[in-house]
């Protein structure tokens, strides 16, 4: 049945207005006649009432941390807590215009207490905020690792990566000017050493590891890989998109990383999704600093300077310094947990082995090692009915819950990647184990119903290959001829 807002979408009748506004309550500006529109914006025409229902309907068909659980792995959802946004949202922060530079020793001391933070929790030297998200810090962390093999003439050309690594990793190396040796990985995502010994050659610029791996298992030879690459005069670059189940515990730089980025909005609890805005913090070790992007905030004997004559630096790479609301939740989040971070990984890591083994005797768990936290497994274990990863996640729709990470990494075929977060309560964590045994019952009981998910959502299977290729972006669109 077609909802009631379905049939009245289009709200729009000329002449409607949401405001009340008088013409002479504005002062009168005389354009030239080049700057005036000659029609009138197609705006819609609506009342108040049209409006607020409009986008309360439409808030309302979102999910969200703040729906349900969202156990999307590698991207970890987890809660951030309302009172960021308030302190990001006060005037003293929100209301400085980003061309100012007097009078804002308080943001640029931020600016330095965050990046010193970040330091201290990664084992790095220094970091620059200026980046905008985890992609755009690896392209800057791998444009550092070039200009710094271009100053010492190594003439180094390759980067490796493993085959299970995040597709932004062989992405942003190319961009930076490497060629990509892929590497391979072991059963449980951990470099396959013989095949990383075989690519090692003079050539060899550095290597992009992500740790845990994006099956969630810890890099158990990376003191022997860090020693070797540095050996051939190689740099190491960390993806710290999987840094939460660390924090605390083990630093990066501690491992021999050189390089690194931290996503912001995953391990530091500032909001994720719908693109940004994000913030990829990228930290170097000390002889490398010299080339991170410009402007850099500076300590002075009075206060702090913003310098943006920076010698040897790979140049500026963001707007102003990156986004600055982005810094304040998250140097919030650093400030209110204080040596609690380490809790923050405890429970991560509890979660995400709970539940694993909750659920093994139904998925399918191809690697049995203790997982940090997150972990995939490979579709259900009882395959005879031919119920896919797919078809499970898209049942999970029904049941209200946002799916786990499907199809990734590429190192199984039926990859659902789940990660809990440390976020979520016991209770709430016990519901998802319950309803994830449900639709593996129902895919042996009832395997058409699983396959045929979602039954209760707006819209049902879709084709979403279509809808990436020839995307409709307006309701309408299927009334046009
Ligand atoms: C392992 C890994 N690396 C890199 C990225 C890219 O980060 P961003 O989405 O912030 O650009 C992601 C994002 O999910 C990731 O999971």
């Amino acid at each position: 049945m077609k909802s009631y807002e379905s049939f009245i979408f289009e709200k729009s009748t000329p002449g409607r207005k949401a405001y009340s506004l008088e013409k002479k309550a504005f002062k009168t500006v005389t354009l030239d006649a080049e700057l005036l529109r000659s029609d009138a914006p197609k705006l819609p025409e609506v009342y108040e009432l049209d409006v607020l229902r409009h986008f309360t309907n439409m808030s309302m068909k979102n999910y969200g941390i703040e729906t349900g659980m969202y156990p999307l792995g590698s991207c970890t959802m987890k809660y951030n807590p309302k009172i960021h946004q308030d302190i990001a949202a006060m005037p003293a922060f929100s209301g400085v215009h980003p061309y100012q530079e007097t009078g804002v020793d308080g943001l640029l001391e931020i600016y330095d207490h965050l990046q010193t933070y970040l330091s201290e929790i990664s084992g790095m030297h220094q970091f620059t905020l200026n980046s905008y998200a985890g992609a755009h810090g690896e392209l800057v962390g791998l444009m550092v690792m070039k200009r710094w093999h271009d100053a010492h003439q190594t003439g180094k050309t390759k980067v490796l990566v493993p085959d299970a690594a995040h597709g932004t990793n062989p992405a942003s190396a190319i961009v930076a000017g490497f060629s990509v040796v892929e590497l391979k990985s072991n059963h449980d995502g951990t470099v396959d050493l013989d095949d990383f010994y075989a690519k090692l050659d003079d050539e060899v610029a550095g290597i992009m590891l992500t740790n845990p791996n994006t099956l969630g298992v810890f890099e158990r030879n990376i003191l022997e890989i860090s020693q070797a690459i540095h050996d051939k005069g190689g740099l190491l670059y960390y993806d710290g998109a999987n840094l939460n189940p660390l924090l605390g515990m083990v630093r990066p730089g501690d491992m021999g990383f050189d390089i690194m980025h931290i996503n912001l909005h995953k391990t530091f609890s500032t909001p994720h999704g719908g693109g940004g805005p994000g913030s990829g913090p990228v930290g170097v070790r000390k002889d490398l600093a010299q080339f991170l992007p410009k402007p850099v905030i500076e300590k002075t004997a009075d206060g702090y300077a913003i310098n943006r004559d920076k010698p040897g630096t790979i140049g500026q790479i963001s707007q102003f310094y990156g986004n600055f609301g982005v810094y304040i939740k998250a140097y919030a989040f650093i400030l209110t947990n204080g040596e609690h971070l380490k809790d923050i990984a405890r429970y991560a890591v509890l979660n995400a082995n709970y539940v694993k083994e909750s659920l093994k005797d139904v998925y399918e768990l191809p690697t049995t090692v203790a997982c940090k936290h997150e972990f995939v497994f490979n579709g259900l274990k009882d395959k005879s009915d031919h119920v896919t990863t797919l078809d499970v996640a898209k049942r999970l729709l029904d049941y209200g819950v946002h799916p786990p990470t499907i199809y990734f990494p590429l190192l199984y075929k039926e990859a659902l990647m789940i990660e809990p977060v440390e976020t979520e309560s016991k209770q709430t964590i016990d519901g998802f184990i319950e309803i994830m045994r449900t639709v593996a019952k129902e895919a042996k009981e009832s395997p058409e119903l699983v396959k045929t998910a979602p039954h209760t959502t707006i819209v049902r299977r879709l084709d979403e290959a279509t809808a990436a290729r020839h995307p409709v972006l307006t309701y309408d669109a299927h009334l046009k001829p």
